[in-house]
């Protein structure tokens, strides 16, 4: 359990979530092991026993649950003792609008254009360029288009510092004194605003995209620079292979004309690539719930009311389920793919991340109209990844540019 208010905080901050995880189950157990973290007392399943038992008994034995430092800084403090529950209703509903397959057809072309738009103004003109700061800023401005209706880049410039100021509390400790970044984001005015939940399902959007998809596209593109030869296995179907997926897309399609639903269902390649970065590098480390009842897991007696957590590396990184689990292997996903309860990187069942096509479009689209245009190199080769709210290259992953044709 660690310290009585930090508890494993600074283990797990030293450590990471993935090496956190693994040297407590290597000590305690494989199926499921105690700590505290965020300030609470937690049981961590681990393996796809795990994500089985917790995805299977969604509002059985368990329910969704979220950390002080995200509800507080997140939902307003009045607004969660009161309405939680209409919330996730309404919530559910929004979502269901917001992401249905007619929805994401229409996002599209808008993400093909804003995807050309932004390489044109903060790609090509420079030599060398940072991707993890120019994918947020993409993300954002995404986000702000579809879900706000803010293409204006006057007023998105004045949205995103007080959002990155949010973001970082979200995922901080929650302690509540001065200098904090707890503390700095739950500064509101207090007030509830007449069309609350409107706002707070928004802005669980904007949150829910910005760190994961970017983190996502960041480290699509380091494997990609890494290793050249799925590099050039990507540009090929896009280039010149007869039959492959992305060639035939761009032969059918005049230059400007923009990707739609079908292209993208014929990315089955880059999808791959992506699907075998998002099990290496998961931009989302799991999720918590809290019990509804008490039960029984490994021998293991779970009270009523504790919480718990389900770890994405205890099976994206198990060699029993994908050999070799270090590499880089696209073709893992070809065939029927990883067994399920394996590969959860927007976890599974009723709580499964509704952004989860979203995601695969805006990745899918932003690296397709990248690697159409650039070649290119870390200039850092072995830049450290590090952890925060999801794994980031240290300096923001610097790349030089080859652009295929001036
Ligand atoms: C690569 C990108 C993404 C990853 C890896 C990811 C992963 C996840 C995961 C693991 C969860 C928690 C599931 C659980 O509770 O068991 C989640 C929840 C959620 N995600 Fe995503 N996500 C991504 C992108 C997005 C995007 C783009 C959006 C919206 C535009 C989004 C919206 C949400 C929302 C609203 C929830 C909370 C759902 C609920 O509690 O009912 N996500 N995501």
């Amino acid at each position: 359990m660690g310290w009585r208010i930090l508890g494993e905080n600074k283990d797990f901050a030293l450590l990471g979530p993935e090496k956190f995880v693994k040297d407590r189950m290597t000590k305690y157990s494989p199926k499921v092991f105690q700590t505290s973290l965020f300030g609470e007392k937690l049981a961590i399943f681990c393996g796809a026993q795990g994500n089985k038992f917790l995805f299977t008994n969604e509002d059985k034995l368990l329910t969704s649950w979220w950390p002080q430092s995200l509800r507080k800084v997140f939902l307003f403090p009045e607004y969660i003792e009161t309405s939680l529950e209409e919330a996730s209703a309404l919530r559910r509903s929004f979502h269901h609008d917001i992401f249905k397959p007619e929805a994401l057809r229409q996002y599209i072309p808008v993400m093909d254009a804003l995807a050309r738009d932004h390489l044109d103004q903060e790609w090509d003109p420079n030599e060398v360029v940072k991707v993890f700061p120019l994918s947020k800023k993409f993300t954002f401005e995404l986000a702000c288009k579809l879900f706000l209706s803010v293409v204006e880049s006057e007023y998105i410039k004045r949205l995103i510092d007080p959002f990155t100021l949010m973001i970082n509390g979200m995922f901080s400790i929650p302690i509540d004194f001065p200098g904090t970044a707890y503390n700095r984001a739950i500064k509101d005015d207090g007030k509830i605003f007449s069309e609350m939940e409107i706002c707070i399902s928004i802005i669980a959007l904007l949150v829910a995209s910005f760190d994961t998809t970017s983190s996502a596209i960041t480290s699509v593109m380091n494997y990609l620079a890494q290793q050249p030869h799925i590099y050039e296995e990507v540009l090929k179907r896009l280039n010149f292979e007869v039959f492959s997926e992305q060639m035939e897309i761009e032969k059918s399609k005049g230059p400007y004309e923009l990707l739609s639903w079908e292209d993208i269902e014929k990315m089955k390649y880059l999808w791959n690539v992506v699907r075998e970065s998002l099990r290496l590098a998961p931009p989302s480390q799991g999720a918590f719930r809290e019990t509804i009842a008490e039960f029984t897991y490994a021998g293991f007696t779970i009270p009523k009311g504790w919480k718990t957590f389900w770890t994405v590396h205890s099976s994206h990184k198990n060699p029993e389920y994908f050999p070799e689990p270090e590499g880089f292997d696209p073709s893992r996903f070809e065939g029927s793919g990883p067994a399920p309860y394996t590969f959860v990187p927007f976890g599974g069942r009723p709580r499964m991340c509704p952004g989860k096509e979203y995601a695969r479009l805006e990745v899918v689209i932003f690296i397709h109209n990248v690697v159409k245009r650039f070649k290119f190199q870390k200039t850092i080769p072995n830049e450290k990844i590090v952890f925060y709210s999801s794994p980031t290259s240290v300096h923001g992953l610097p790349v030089r540019l080859y652009p295929h044709q001036k």
